[in-house]
């Protein structure tokens, strides 16, 4: 086993541990899941589940089912920044599908491929709950919305170009207000 969670991470997981009985420490295994993630450059490892089975005693099989049920973990290695975008209605309805088109062409790669620089992976998933500003997008922890294929080839831009981006609303909408 190589992945082993840092000293830091280890206090941590105590911390975790501490909030379920003894005889339940299973139930930790989420938790677990997303602090070893974020230690290993975004993604779940054979080695990662195979060191959270041992600490929560259980088999690895199991905290595989639980990492593979959800899109918030990564099986493989993803780029700098993981663009999830949503597929869920209200978002195809305001564009989200051109967006990924657009997306798509720029990079030259489809979904769940990461550019060849390493800064970019693509990532199809269900709402991301802030149906009222779609189109949206989440990059890495954080949600962009009211998009067009505009603005958000420009936060792509701005991030390759080592520049922050805007979270939330890319219209200056406030919080879910009507449009003016
Ligand atoms: S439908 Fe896209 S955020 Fe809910």
């Amino acid at each position: 086993m190589t992945f082993q969670f840092n000293e830091k991470n280890q206090l941590t997981v105590q911390k975790i541990l501490a909030k379920y009985p003894r005889d339940r420490k299973k139930s930790a295994v989420m938790p677990l899941l997303d602090l070893a993630q974020r230690q290993n450059e975004n993604w779940i490892s054979k080695d990662v589940i195979a060191c959270i089975a041992e600490i929560l005693e259980m088999p690895e099989i199991k905290v595989y089912e639980v990492a593979s049920f959800y899109t918030m973990y990564n099986l493989k290695p993803v780029g700098k920044y993981l663009l999830q975008f949503c597929k869920t209605t209200p978002c195809m309805l305001r564009g989200i599908d051109k967006i990924i088109e657009d997306c798509e062409k720029k990079f030259g790669i489809e979904m769940d491929a990461t550019t060849l620089d390493q800064f970019f992976t693509l990532k199809e998933v269900e709402c991301l709950g802030a149906c009222v500003n779609a189109p949206v997008v989440q990059i890495n922890d954080d949600l962009v919305e009211d998009l067009t294929s505009e603005n958000f080839l420009q936060i792509l831009d701005d991030l390759k170009a080592g520049k922050q981006f805007k979270v939330g609303s890319q219209t200056g909408r406030q919080c879910s207000e009507a449009e003016k």
